[in-house]
């Protein structure tokens, strides 16, 4: 929800037509968190006025004075593209300054793209918000909502501060400015000035301050929303001090780059160094060097409206109380030490490469994203066979690629899954510890949202089977609305591609403070889920791109059936059923492969399928999940009506829409128990005429000889009954994705929607 994105550069001189570019790159990598506006601030060629500069005096060396350029703010209304076009706009009028060297090769921008929370999607509400839109003085771009900015707004506005936009940010640069004001003559530094902005904010926030007061400085900080600090290539900290025979570098000489981003989507192809923030972390950039401190909440920190009457009675607030000599001792950031991590991520995975969208894309990966959800985490048995192979070239199969191979009892040499012992094993590294206390607990609870409890409906079975414990799942949003009781012998299960859905945030907290065990199952190494879980596994499926969740649905269904296997497997009544479900998890990949041939299919059925209104998706045991997965995905992107319903409930009011217009898919996949059940709901609905489309395996010679009494057939390949959603849902997110390109909508960026969720 919102992207931020900085880019800082001390002596690497650019002109500011580069800095723009890279500022606007910069958002479209972002551009999937948030796409109803943008805006940017860089320096400008103005002067910032004499009387505001009075102000500067006493923070800035002399030399630095004469290089404090206006902050320029340019925003925009819709997509990225809006912005580049105002961008190009405003600097045809004078190519010079576009294309000039900006400030000796020092240069301070700060980007946002917006999901709207607080004011309609406006020029006005669009970020960076400043402290005033004359001389910009503070500016300030935001991911996350500040929950207390009513009281804030009143505070100021008493100050004399005038409001001009409808967001919650916009308290930010103007309380800046406030107390910047209050400290003039005393000197602070931006860092401190930034935590005492932050001592009166509530609610999440990752913000990045601008400022003409403090020339060629950034400063981010962090709490509740994410934020990472690339450090660029050549970028150094060591100045060696610790180097007695190293000279000293003079900071003049020294030449850096940083970038702050939301996420490393942004970052990756100009550094794979990056910093983690933390909770109450601050970031400090200026004269070429990083600095990491770090700021805990006091314990009255939540008592805005006495610090509000301290700052308005002219009292200074606690924590910048002045010093005897007459500075000001601000609320000290202690310097932290955070180690750079070397990103995993690949530039291949941020771009959409021979792909027109990247959920097209994402689709294609499964194959890909499933293996590396397992690789490491699978040992197979010296005698383990693969009965669920596709017949037809298999990459990695003994017979080399491209070769055929016997369609059953298939030995399939798999070089990521080692060989060796008695009986084949998951090793969940990050469980381990904590196996006994799941296997243990009173009752497994499984909380997510839209896709991701999806994945929980559909290993649920699977789960009560292996773990033979009480399985709850709860939407988090539900849960906190129920206030759930959740007690100490609890074991409670988050799962989130993002990492940072602030329902599933919350909720982990509320179950954190009961004292259940909590597990996380997240995408995102370093998010917010992964950091406060006791625990957990990360699904490993590589960057995710397109709004609507596809290959992270499939690897959380993978992961979560290796967490149900782990937790059994000290039980021998489970070995059987364990060695079938690890060895066609090896096969799983392969088989998606083949399911995905079914494209140009799917293509000509959503043809069929564009123009319609509504589609009814039945699906039941396993395969209920299939249904709310398949129609969520309809729904978000084609914007066609579409639910997803138990079959099993079908009488109990869905016939009623039954006729036949109404395109109804029935996923009866042979692997199921249900089976049976299914064949009879197919039975029940095409007496009433209704126009079926059904999804059946491969070796389903019942159905499939009955082809020309439905509307249509789709026939993918089988694989066990656990594993046959991720199967079955591999054409039905093809349907999705041709039907809204054909209804003409746009497929990674749907409207009102973003990636990651960060309001409740
Ligand atoms: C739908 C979709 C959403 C997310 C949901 C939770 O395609 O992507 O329903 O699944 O917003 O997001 P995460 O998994 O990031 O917590």
């Amino acid at each position: 929800m919102c992207g931020i994105f900085a880019y800082y550069n001390w002596n690497v001189p650019r002109e500011r037509r580069a800095i723009l570019q890279l500022l606007v790159k910069g958002l479209r990598r972002l551009e999937y968190r948030g796409y109803d506006s943008a805006g940017l601030s860089v320096d400008g060629d103005e002067n910032v006025p004499a009387a505001t500069l009075n102000a500067v005096s006493n923070n800035t060396s002399p030399s630095k004075l004469q290089s404090v350029r206006k902050s320029v703010v340019i925003k925009e209304q819709g997509k990225i593209d809006h912005l580049e076009a105002k961008i190009n706009e405003t600097f045809t009028e004078n190519p010079d300054t576009f294309d000039a060297e900006v400030l000796v090769g020092t240069h301070c921008g700060i980007a946002h793209t917006r999901w709207a929370t607080h004011g309609p999607p406006a020029p006005r509400n669009s970020h960076p918000q400043t402290s005033d839109s004359i001389n910009n003085e503070f500016v300030v771009v935001h991911n996350g909502i500040i929950t207390n900015h009513r009281e804030l707004r009143a505070f100021l506005t008493k100050q004399g501060f005038q409001f001009e936009s409808d967001t919650d940010t916009e308290v930010v640069p103007k309380l800046a400015k406030y107390l910047f004001s209050r400290i003039q003559g005393k000197r602070m530094l931006f860092r401190e000035l930034v935590v005492e902005v932050m001592r009166h904010l509530d609610g999440a926030f990752a913000l990045i301050f601008k400022s003409v007061h403090y020339p060629n400085e950034l400063v981010a900080c962090k709490r509740g929303s994410p934020l990472i600090l690339g450090v660029g290539e050549t970028s150094s900290n060591d100045d060696g001090e610790r180097d007695e025979k190293r000279p000293r570098l003079d900071s003049s000489l020294r030449s850096a780059e940083y970038y702050l981003s939301s996420d490393a989507a942004a970052v990756v192809e100009h550094t794979k160094r990056v910093i983690v923030l933390e909770e109450g972390d601050i970031v400090h950039l200026r004269d070429g060097k990083h600095g990491v401190y770090h700021t805990k909440r006091s314990s009255n920190s939540n008592d805005h409206a006495t610090l509000l009457k301290r700052l308005e009675s002219g009292a200074n607030s606690p924590a910048s109380e002045s010093t005897a000599d007459g500075n000001h001792a601000s609320a000290m950031p202690l310097e932290v030490v955070r180690e750079a991590q070397v990103l995993r991520m690949e530039v291949e995975q941020i771009m959409k490469g021979e792909y027109d969208h990247f959920m097209l894309k994402e689709i294609f990966e499964q194959p890909d994203s499933l293996l590396n959800s397992m690789r490491g985490r699978i040992e197979l048995s010296a005698s383990s066979v693969f009965s669920h192979v596709p017949t037809e070239e298999i990459a990695d199969g003994t017979g080399g690629p491209g070769k055929k191979t016997t369609p059953k009892q298939v030995r399939f040499n798999v070089p990521s899954f080692p060989r060796g012992l008695d009986k084949p094993r998951i090793v969940l590294g990050g469980l381990s510890e904590h196996l006994n206390t799941m296997n243990r607990s009173r009752r497994l609870m499984f909380v997510g949202c839209g896709t991701s409890f999806h994945a929980a409906v559909a290993a649920r079975g699977f789960i009560e089977e292996m773990a033979e414990i009480p399985v709850d799942l709860q939407l988090a949003s539900d849960l906190m609305d129920r206030q759930c009781p959740i007690f100490r012998e609890d074991t409670c299960i988050f799962l989130s591609q993002s990492g940072e859905t602030a329902d599933t945030l919350q909720a982990l907290r509320y179950a954190k403070a009961r004292g259940a065990l909590c597990v996380g199952v997240t995408n995102t190494v370093g998010s917010a889920i992964a950091r406060e879980t006791d625990c957990g596994v990360y699904i490993h499926c590589g960057a995710e791109i397109g709004v609507a969740s596809t290959k992270a649905y499939t690897s959380q269904i993978v992961v979560l059936t290796m967490i149900a296997l782990a937790m059994a497997a000290n039980k021998n009544d489970k070995a059987a059923r364990s060695e079938e479900v690890i060895n066609a998890l090896v096969s799983l990949p392969e088989i998606v492969r083949k399911a995905l041939q079914l494209d140009k299919h799917i293509q000509s059925l959503a043809k069929e399928l564009y123009e319609e209104q509504s589609l009814l998706v039945f699906g039941r045991g396993y395969n209920y999940s299939t249904s709310l997965e398949a129609a969520l995905k309809v729904k978000e992107l084609a914007y066609m009506h579409s639910e997803g319903i138990n079959a099993g409930e079908m009488k109990h009011g869905p016939l009623a829409l039954i006729d036949s217009n109404l395109p109804v898919i029935v996923v009866c996949t042979k692997t199921d128990a249900v089976y049976p059940k299914m064949v009879s709901v197919i039975e029940q609905l095409r007496a009433r005429q209704a126009r079926l489309i059904v999804l059946c395996t491969e070796d389903d010679e019942e159905l499939i000889s009955q082809k020309d009494k439905f509307a249509s057939l789709i026939i993918v390949p089988s694989s066990v009954d656990i594993l046959q959603p991720v199967v079955n849902i591999v054409p039905l997110q093809l349907l999705s994705y041709h039907l809204t390109v054909l209804r003409e909508f746009d497929v990674d960026q749907p409207r009102n929607l973003a990636k990651s969720v960060t309001v409740t």
